[in-house]
């Protein structure tokens, strides 16, 4: 049977404001035939009182992310979408979803942004108030909120929608979000709607002291449906009122102090503003909510005496405390990652970061979440109860971006579990609405260079096509002809020069999510970015096709160079560079090919060849030396293909000896990790990837896992074999750049590897390293669950492979000597082999 398992649009369900013109809409297919794939489709989508389109019965293939051809969508629009598919076993099956479309760039003109009259520059917590009667029954009631600054929006006390930190941040300059909440059932004949707004991101303390402006602002827009027809609009304008409420104080690096003693004073009439020169454009990937929530495992006195709970668990969010104590009493909850080797509390990574949370109760139990701030911590210290409180009225709730969790990796090693957990953990700990370098310290910025180093990862752990496309629009909107691309998007640090393998985010992630998601739209918004950044280091490059200038973080924390001080390890910078420019302008090519611009292919391509001959000419001896012997130096030079055929044997050769040299461990920073395994792997060494992977001692992956590390830390000696922590003054325990390891257990050990954009056509080849007898790996590809499990016992090796409806797979086990290429379906195999692991 034929069976429609989800049907999205714009990968979201029945998604409410929807802005973009052509939503496009996918579905997956379940079927318990093999070789099933879609014969044809039709679409219909009807408007409330029209077809705004019917397809008709198309012979097509195409499931995923068909785009919207239909009559033009209105704003504020419900619209219902029938999907009938057939199959070539002649079965057909059927799903319907909706959506509804946002304002779509008609704004009320009477809605003003607005703002308080308290002084401004304060970390304070501005309210805005509107009250309103009904006297006749809503149908339908939306609101749509913005704000400057961060806000939470209530109405008639209930709290709007589910998420944290709206609108977001965006490059605000040029892009601002605002949110649709349904309030049909919170309406009543009078009503109060109360935006309470903190400084967030636009106007509250960044590590730079950069502030997009001084104070906070809302804009709303209800629009109501009245059961007779009629329609009414409440906008934000100088009959709302400002004032404060419980919410006293808070940033993002410092907390937020509720004082439930202090209800609501209201303070006058709100003051219109300018509106802000920022587009506002609906919602663009999904909220950041607390997707887990998780009690403390133990409660202890440290040695200084501190009450500290543990949640066994580095993350990043917030921590829900339940009092029941006097009026007055002033409870204060403290952050910390690690307790130091003497077991005691320990902030001193937070750099300026205060991280506390001040909570004073009115008597009375009473329940304090924050929602204007969070932190990155396994532990609290908790301040002004007594020593025997009980530890289950701290719950620490975990805050990210809430993308779909797509992959799973388990396997025989324990150990290597461990990692993959850690993985996926600082994932969570840094996808809060941009991809942040850590969760903790007075810093949390979206470091370009972190991201493109780990979005071939992130996107197997959790959908990230949303995530990134939302924030590759900011990065393309910061972007410059005279800078390039920030090194932080959104770009809150003094423009500098662009920066080799941070800058090359913008060709390196839309082309991961083309990829992984077989989303060419991304590509085609994108590609100007991409080409821009490209043309950035031609200027810099000129006709020595060589980037040679300029500051550069290079190898960043790489462990091969004696005076560490500038910490960008010992390969040369501008090797590294250039090795980028032609990656990134070869990525580029591809991308103009699939696009069809098929001059920028040519053009590209030949630019790619001229930096290949230049970066041979200049860093590759004619005999096959590369100038840096270092294992980013190879790592490099083999990943991204820029040495002769027959230089390959003798520079994968030189990576080798350097790995021995360390007595086979690593020694790449973040430029050389991502890569490292996979140039080995690739180059007839997978064996000593296998051991780079589960070594024990260090540097090593392993190494942290054994120090207790639940999340991915910043350096490899963020603690130290004899138990001291690294430098203070850069040592997160929740950075993700190093567990960019995850593709290439993914694709090696996992054996799930892409042929065709958005795993049309997969390769499934487990290879398997000396120390894991088994592994098991799925993932929720665009056409639905793609999996393979596999196990080696005795001389028996046993594999069962799930290949998803309307896809094919070549698969290609260890020592079976066939390539086989497969339809979908169910894939059992077993068989004799003799192997070494
Ligand atoms: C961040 C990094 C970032 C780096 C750039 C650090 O402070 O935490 O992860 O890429 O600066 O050099």
């Amino acid at each position: 049977m034929l069976k429609i398992d989800a049907f999205t649009i714009e990968y979201r369900k029945n998604p409410l404001g929807i802005d973009d013109k052509k939503p496009r809409f996918s579905w997956v297919m379940l079927s318990d035939k093999s070789a099933t794939v879609q014969a044809s489709r039709r679409i219909i989508v009807m408007g409330p009182d029209t077809v705004m389109w019917d397809t008709g019965d198309v012979p097509c293939s195409q499931s995923v992310l068909v785009t919207y051809e239909g009559s033009a969508l209105e704003p504020k629009t419900k619209y219902t979408v029938s999907l009938i598919v057939k199959d070539n076993h002649g079965e057909t099956a059927e799903a319907d979803c909706f959506f509804e479309t946002g304002l779509m760039g008609r704004f009320n003109p009477n809605a003003l942004w607005i703002t308080h009259g308290m002084d401004s520059g304060g970390s304070s917590c501005p309210i805005f108030i509107k009250d309103f009667t009904l006297n006749k029954k809503v149908h339908m009631g939306r609101v749509y909120i913005s704000a400057l600054g961060i806000y939470e929006a209530k109405i008639n006390g209930n709290k709007l929608g589910d998420a944290y930190f709206a609108p977001g941040w965006t490059s605000y300059h040029h892009r601002l979000q605002y949110q649709i909440y349904d309030i049909t059932g919170f309406l009543n004949d009078t009503n109060n709607l109360c935006i309470t707004t903190a400084n967030g991101w636009y106007a509250g303390v960044l590590m730079s002291n950069y502030r997009y402006g001084e104070r906070t602002a809302v804009w709303a827009q209800i629009e109501l449906i009245y059961e007779n027809g009629q329609t009414e609009t409440i906008v934000t304008d100088n009959s709302w009122q400002y004032g404060t409420g419980p919410a006293r104080y808070a940033e993002f690096y410092h907390g937020e102090v509720i004082d439930h003693t202090f209800d609501v004073e209201v303070y006058g009439a709100a003051k219109p503003i300018e509106p802000p020169t920022g587009e506002l454009t609906a919602q663009e990937c999904e909220p950041v909510r607390v997707t887990k929530r998780i009690k403390p495992v133990s409660k202890t006195l440290t040695p200084k005496g501190e009450l500290v709970f543990d949640f066994g668990q580095n993350i990043a969010g917030l921590v829900e405390a339940e009092l029941d104590e006097p009026r007055g009493t002033k409870v204060v909850v403290k952050y910390a990652e690690v307790l130091d080797k003497d077991g005691n509390f320990y902030t001193k990574n937070l750099r300026t970061a205060k991280a506390e949370d001040t909570f004073i109760c009115a008597g009375g139990g009473e329940v304090f979440l924050p929602s204007f701030t969070s932190h990155g911590f396994r532990y609290i210290k908790v301040e002004g109860i007594d020593n025997d409180y009980p530890a289950d009225r701290f719950t620490a709730c975990v805050l990210h971006t809430d993308m779909e969790p797509i992959g799973e990796f388990t396997c025989s090693h324990p150990g290597v579990n461990r990692l993959q957990q850690n993985i996926v953990w600082g994932q969570r700990g840094n996808f809060i609405d941009i991809p942040t370098d850590c969760p903790q310290r007075d810093e949390r910025l979206g470091w370009t260079g972190d991201a493109q180093m780990f979005a071939a990862t992130a996107a197997f752990n959790y959908n990230t096509a949303l995530f990134f496309t939302k924030w590759l629009r900011d990065l393309k909107a910061d972007q410059t002809i005279k800078h390039g691309v920030p090194t932080v998007v959104p770009s809150v640090l003094e423009d500098k020069e662009g920066v080799a393998a941070w800058g090359d985010a913008a060709v390196i992630i839309p082309m991961a999510l083309y990829r992984a998601y077989g989303d060419i739209r991304v590509l085609e918004d994108q590609y100007e970015s991409m080409k821009d950044w490209v043309e950035y280091i031609s200027s810099k490059a000129g006709d020595s096709f060589l980037w040679q200038t300029g500051a550069q973080y290079a190898d960043w924390l790489a462990l091969d160079k004696e005076e560490l001080s500038d910490r960008v390890g010992a390969t040369d910078i501008y090797l590294i560079a250039s090795a980028y420019y032609a990656y990134s302008t070869g990525l580029t090519a591809e991308a103009a090919g699939l696009l069809g611009y098929t001059d920028d292919a040519v053009k590209y391509r030949k630019l790619r060849d001229d930096i290949i001959e230049a970066f041979q000419k200049e860093y590759i001896t004619s005999t096959g030396r590369l100038v840096s012997e270092t294992q980013t130096g190879c790592v490099l030079a083999l990943h991204f293909n820029l040495a002769k055929q027959e230089h390959r044997v003798k520079i994968t050769e030189m990576l080798v000896k350097n790995i021995e040299r360390h007595n086979n461990h690593l020694s790449t920073g973040f430029v050389g990790t991502p890569y490292l395994c996979h140039a080995l792997s690739d180059n007839g060494c997978h064996e000593l990837a296998g051991k780079l992977l589960l070594q024990r001692d260090f540097p090593s992956w392993l190494y942290t896992v054994d120090k207790g590390a639940t999340t991915m830390w910043e350096r490899w000696n963020s603690i130290k074999p004899d138990g001291s922590f690294e430098d203070a003054s850069m040592n997160s325990f929740n950075h993700y750049a190093y567990g960019s390891i995850g593709d290439w257990i993914y694709r090696m050990i996992g054996g799930i590897n892409i042929l065709e954009a958005g795993y049309k056509k997969s390769l499934i080849s487990p290879r398997c390293i000396k120390g894991i007898s088994g592994a098991k790996t799925s993932l929720k590809t665009p056409f639905g669950e793609l999996s393979c499990e596999w196990g080696y016992k005795e001389g028996v090796f046993n594999a069962n492979i799930r290949v998803p409806v309307n896809t094919e797979a070549v698969i290609d086990l260890p020592n079976r000597g066939i390539k086989e290429s497969v339809g979908s379906g169910v894939y059992n195999y077993t068989y004799q082999t003799e192997m070494d692991i």
